[in-house]
């Protein structure tokens, strides 16, 4: 293994976003006496909330969990490269923050392999089972939302593993049952329960209290949810990936576990079968990719919104937007409008292979100007507000080849649809909630469901995770992606303004105040840490705003020659470490 230049502590307080005056002072003194890393270690041990930015020369992660960050470098220290490294990293996240992704979700993986200065993309969303239809969630001809959101007939056909299973088979260089280890051992050995988590299991506590399965890993054995830091095992998810051996696409689809499954979704009311299981397959997909001012940005394409975040920077490059500063009114302001727009055209986003989604057009230059100028000619249209929601999980990885990966997987909303499969320790999705429950009906996220993105046997429900790679002169520059449903697309978009545009450092352009606009005119969600007044001139140009606390939670990695800086978002909490 490489000698490390600098420890992670060290290298992670240097770019902290505020450190106090004490922290600047015992990093400085460290650094002069060339004993940076047993100071900062032992004296930072104690403050791991500032800890959310790293540096480092040769290979990075960056996570919403700090064992999964870590697990994910252990396997690029030994040997194993980004691919490798992405399997490591999405299987913890699936143990210790099985809230928001896992194994029994979907996710996309956007790759750039250095060797061959190629992108790939690839969806392993969960497909509608084929028994769905169009009107399963109507019940005397009105919708149901929540069929969708909580229970068995909210489950889409995973395809977290599958997809694993693809990249690593194509890309990745160790087995999965190597790649696999760190996560059977922390489901085993036992995970320190996140805030974020503890957070997440409180909120779902009432919709899993009868569950024993659940009430097993996540309660007390007084029958009361784990609190922050408290010792979480997961034994049964652990013996299910080990079992899943060096194969395990076919050991999950196929076979005992798939039967397992189909069996206790039945017992539940659901419709997803084996049948269902065994035919799912990932897809490789060509990127799409904007040029917006020196920077080449590849996204996912459909079924993600991807397109979304490329059409809002394309309205974006036409005036200079560096000058505004990242908080001042009249950046946010064209960003509003801009954002607006997006989001009106994402309404013809779905699964290309059952809608024809004119990317193209939609990314031409014609059309980024026409919807410029509608953007700032806009007609009203009455409000919704964004639901504030934790499922879904991020990571970034750059390694030492310079092999870059950004994944987001989801079981959608928190702990998917409240149901865990007690002998597998797995927790299902609740994915169908992405299609259009009905025409006009909004889904958990308040985004309006279309006829495009309306529900059909084997199609993958429309998504706003949007993983982002940058490159300058055809070499990565940025790689980011967030979570939180439709706040990704507006956070990710931010962020890579914030970096490109504002020069920002990963841990700064995650720190700034965002806002979000998802296609209502009425209303715009600004961060409460958004300075006053921007906010009052925010007012005073006629918006109308809804202050949140937060606004999802995105992760960074900026790339330049002999050095990467990344940051995770401390609006969730997670791990930033590097080499
Ligand atoms: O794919 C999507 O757009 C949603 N399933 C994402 C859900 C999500 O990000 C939940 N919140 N953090």
């Amino acid at each position: 293994m490489r000698k490390r230049r600098f420890s992670q502590a060290a290298s992670a307080v240097s770019n902290t976003v505020m450190p106090s005056f004490w922290i600047e002072r015992i990093t400085a003194c460290a650094r002069r006496f060339a004993i940076i890393g047993a100071i900062t270690t032992l004296l930072l041990a104690p403050l791991p909330h500032l800890l959310n930015a790293a540096q480092a020369m040769h290979e990075m992660v960056v996570a919403e969990s700090e064992p999964a960050a870590r697990a994910g470098l252990e396997i690029l220290q030994h040997g194993g490269n980004a691919i490798d490294a992405a399997v490591a990293t999405s299987l913890v996240l699936g143990v210790t923050n099985a809230g928001s992704c896992g194994i029994g979700g979907g996710g996309f993986m956007l790759i750039y392999l250095a060797k061959t200065r190629q992108l790939y993309a690839l969806d392993y969303r969960e497909v509608a089972p084929k028994a769905a239809t169009a009107a399963m969630y109507l019940r005397n001809g009105r919708p149901d939302e929540d069929l969708a959101r909580t229970g068995a007939l909210a489950i889409a056909v995973p395809g977290e593993l599958a997809g694993l299973d693809a990249a690593l088979r194509r890309f990745g260089t160790k087995k999965f049952s190597e790649d696999a280890a760190p996560a059977i051992k922390l489901a085993r050995e036992g995970f320190a329960l996140s805030p974020h988590m503890a957070k997440e299991v409180a909120m779902t506590a009432p919709a899993f209290m009868a569950d024993p399965a659940f009430r097993t890993v996540y309660f007390t054995p007084d029958g009361k949810p784990q609190t922050a830091d408290a010792t979480i095992y997961n034994r049964d998810l652990a013996a299910l990936i080990e079992r899943l051996g060096d194969d395990p696409a076919a050991n999950f689809y196929r076979g005992p576990v798939a039967a397992t499954i189909a069996a206790f979704v039945k017992e539940h009311g659901g419709i997803v079968t084996a049948d269902d299981l065994a035919s799912y397959h990932p897809v490789w997909r060509d990127p799409i990719h904007l040029t917006y001012r020196n920077y080449d940005v590849y996204t996912m394409p459909p079924p993600s919104s991807g397109g979304v975040v490329l059409e809002i920077l394309g309205m974006l490059s036409s005036g200079r937007v560096a000058g505004l500063g990242v908080d001042s009114p009249p950046y946010l302001a064209r960003l509003i409008e801009v954002m607006r727009q997006g989001f009106i055209d994402r309404e013809q986003y779905a699964d290309p292979a059952f809608v024809k989604v004119p990317i193209e057009e939609l990314l031409s230059a014609k059309h980024i100007a026409d919807a410029r100028d509608r953007a700032l000619h806009h007609s009203s249209l009455p409000p919704i507000g964004a639901a504030h929601d934790h499922g879904t999980s991020n990571f970034a990885i750059v390694d030492k080849d310079g092999d870059v990966v950004d994944v987001t997987t989801t079981v959608n909303t928190v702990f998917g649809a409240k149901l865990m499969v007690p002998s597998l320790g797995l927790i299902l999705n609740d994915e169908m909630d992405d299609f259009a429950v009905a025409p006009g009906v909004p889904n958990a996220f308040k985004l309006v469901g279309e006829k495009n993105n309306e529900v059909a046997p084997g199609k993958r429900p429309l998504s706003s995770m949007s993983p982002v790679i940058a490159l300058e002169n055809g070499r990565p520059a940025l790689v980011d992606g967030g979570s939180g449903g439709p706040t990704i697309i507006s956070g990710v978009t931010q962020v890579t303004l914030n970096v490109l545009d504002f020069k920002l450092r990963p841990a700064a352009a995650l720190a700034a105040p965002r806002i979000h606009e998802q296609g209502e005119p009425d209303l715009v969600f600004v961060e409460e840490s958004m300075p006053v007044k921007t906010k009052s001139e925010l007012t005073a140009m006629g918006y109308r705003l809804k202050v949140v606390p937060e606004l999802g939670a995105v992760n960074a990695i900026r790339i330049k020659p002999g050095i990467l800086r990344g940051a995770y978002d401390q609006r969730k909490g997670g791990g930033a470490v590097g080499d």
